[in-house]
């Protein structure tokens, strides 16, 4: 469902992401893990087709994100770290403005947003400017905004960042709901980004961690964690590795 194919970018001589391939399959829910900093923000914008990367490409639902743009766009729902607010709009409002900006006809537009609504339990304050909504709505309509066109793949960059603990219980809730199929419509695979680790135990079923731009782990977390192995662990025996400045030969 996503493959990232040696995907690298270049700041000058910072190599932000560096070759990094990975895949994840259709209804896997998958963690994305690293320090501030590791390039899982660029990785995800790469994927998602807002940046170009240096070298390497990525394929979404079978699209190129180079050879068949539109389609790969399309197959995607994004949440960046900092999302696109209109603090002035109604929640509905913006929903059904996102989902005309994603070329969801006219006429499904209503249903669209009324599912999205729904799934991400916006139905309360549908009516409110999103201004004045707390940050765990907010958040909400950040998912709802990335699921409205229906793509079967979900890009949530830090979704629970800045939230108090009952929000961040609700948001993982709603991200797990939508990993699982209901009512005709099927699982979102999803690769999320955290630097919490009890975050990605409590949803993701496999881990990919990345420092300094570079992958260094890929592997299910009943895997990982077999036999005892906290993932702080591993996090940190992970992380200290390869202390040499990014760009310098560590062979
Ligand atoms: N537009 C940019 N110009 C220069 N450097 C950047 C830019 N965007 C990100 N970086 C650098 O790339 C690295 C990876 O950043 P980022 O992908 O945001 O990491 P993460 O999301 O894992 O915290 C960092 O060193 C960051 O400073
Ligand atoms: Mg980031």
């Amino acid at each position: 469902m996503i493959e990232a194919r040696e995907l690298s970018k270049r700041y000058g001589e910072l190599r932000a992401v560096d070759e990094v391939s990975f895949t994840v399959e259709r209804g896997e829910v998958v963690g994305f893990l690293g320090p501030n900093g590791a390039g899982k923000t660029t990785t995800m914008r790469m994927i998602t087709g807002f940046l170009p990367p240096s070298d390497g490409t990525a394929v979404i639902d079978g699209a190129d994100i180079f050879a068949q743009p539109l389609d790969a766009r399309r197959a995607v729902g994004y949440l960046p770290e900092t999302p696109p607010v209109y603090p002035e709009m109604d929640v509905s409002g913006y929903l059904r403005f996102v989902a005309s900006l994603h070329d969801v006809p006219r006429r499904e537009r209503r249903e669209a947003v009324d599912r999205a609504i729904e799934r991400c339990g916006l139905s309360e304050v549908r009516r409110r400017v999103i201004g004045q909504l707390s940050k765990g709505y907010k958040q909400r309509v950040g998912i709802a905004q990335a699921i409205v066109h229906s793509p079967p793949v979900l890009v949530l960059d830090e979704p629970t960042v800045g939230l108090d603990p009952i929000q961040i219980g609700e948001i993982r809730q709603l991200i797990s709901e939508l990993a699982s199929p209901r009512d005709g419509e099927s699982a979102h695979t999803v690769i999320l980004s955290t630097h919490i680790l009890p975050e990605v135990e409590a949803i993701c079923r496999r881990v990919i961690l990345i420092n300094r731009g570079r992958k260094v782990l890929d592997q299910p977390l009943a895997e990982l964690t077999a036999g005892g192995t906290r993932l702080e662990e591993v996090f940190a025996r992970e992380t200290s590795r390869d202390e040499a400045p990014a760009g310098e030969a560590s062979a």
